[in-house]
């Protein structure tokens, strides 16, 4: 496909963000692919993206700066593909470094991305990487931060997409997930019995999903016209 317009990517040094930078370079959209200034990784960053034809910008997660530079660079899509682990939280708080936990990085950065977005005029489409098994009333922090961002995304006056991959990994991810991994392993194997027996649909929706195939269904559905305010699972996203 190829599509024009200017995408801000926040998220973009991760299993997700750097295909999605990938995928809008190769559809020849404009991209700037966020990454946090304290990034030991910034150089490195820097010329990978470059070498892809995406600009670097490393604006401090701060309410003010960020909301002036989307406001600076009016992108026409945000995608918002950030997320911790609770491995990565323990080892901010063991650091003594800022909160790096669920309600701090996928709610709490993720809601500052949204209220800059809604700074900037023509407001841009916001696509959301969320995850499957995301409902009200949860008691897991994991899900509970997605719950509070859609429903600020819902009510934001943006135009949005909400994706809902189950697993999402593959033998290219650098960081070793064995948890991860072994889930996903297993999850498919079932549901490959479940597709042979009839079920395709739902071996489609719930099996895992590698970075690059989401990152172009995500593109894809960003540049739609037709797919406006929507929530799409795997099926709907593989690219
Ligand atoms: N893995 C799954 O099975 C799965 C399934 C459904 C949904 N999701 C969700 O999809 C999203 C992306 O997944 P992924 O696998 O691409 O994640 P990932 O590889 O862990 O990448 C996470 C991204 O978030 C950034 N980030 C993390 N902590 C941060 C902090 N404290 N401050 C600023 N930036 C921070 C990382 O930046 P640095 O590189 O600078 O750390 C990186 O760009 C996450 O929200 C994840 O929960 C994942």
């Amino acid at each position: 496909m190829s599509a024009s317009g200017r995408a801000f990517v926040a998220g973009a040094t991760g299993y997700v963000g750097r295909e999605v930078v990938a995928a809008l370079r190769a559809a020849g959209v404009e991209t700037v692919a966020h990454v946090r200034p304290d990034s030991p990784r910034l150089a490195e960053w820097t010329r990978r993206f470059a070498a892809l034809g995406a600009t670097v910008d490393s604006t401090p997660w701060e309410e003010a700066p960020l909301r002036d530079r989307l406001v600076a660079l009016t992108p026409t899509h945000v995608f918002a593909l950030l997320g911790t682990t609770r491995a990565r939280a323990r080892a901010a708080d063991q650091a003594g470094a800022p909160a790096a936990d669920y309600e701090a990085v996928d709610y709490g950065l993720t809601a500052m991305l949204l209220r800059a977005a809604q700074a900037v005029g023509p407001r841009p489409r916001f696509v959301y990487l969320s995850a499957a098994g995301v409902r009200e009333g949860t008691g897991n922090a994991y899900l509970a931060a997605r719950v509070r961002v859609e429903r600020e995304l819902r009510g934001a006056g943006v135009h949005y997409v909400i994706a809902r991959p189950a697993f999402v990994t593959g033998d290219d991810r650098e960081e070793s997930r064995p948890a991860e991994r072994w889930g996903a392993m297993v999850g498919d194997a079932a549901l490959a019995v479940v597709g042979r027996l009839g079920g395709r649909a739902l071996e489609a929706r719930w099996s895992s999903i590698t970075g690059a195939s989401l990152a172009r269904g995500l593109v894809r559905v960003a540049f739609d016209p037709t797919l406006v305010d929507v929530e799409l699972f795997a099926d709907q996203l593989r690219g």
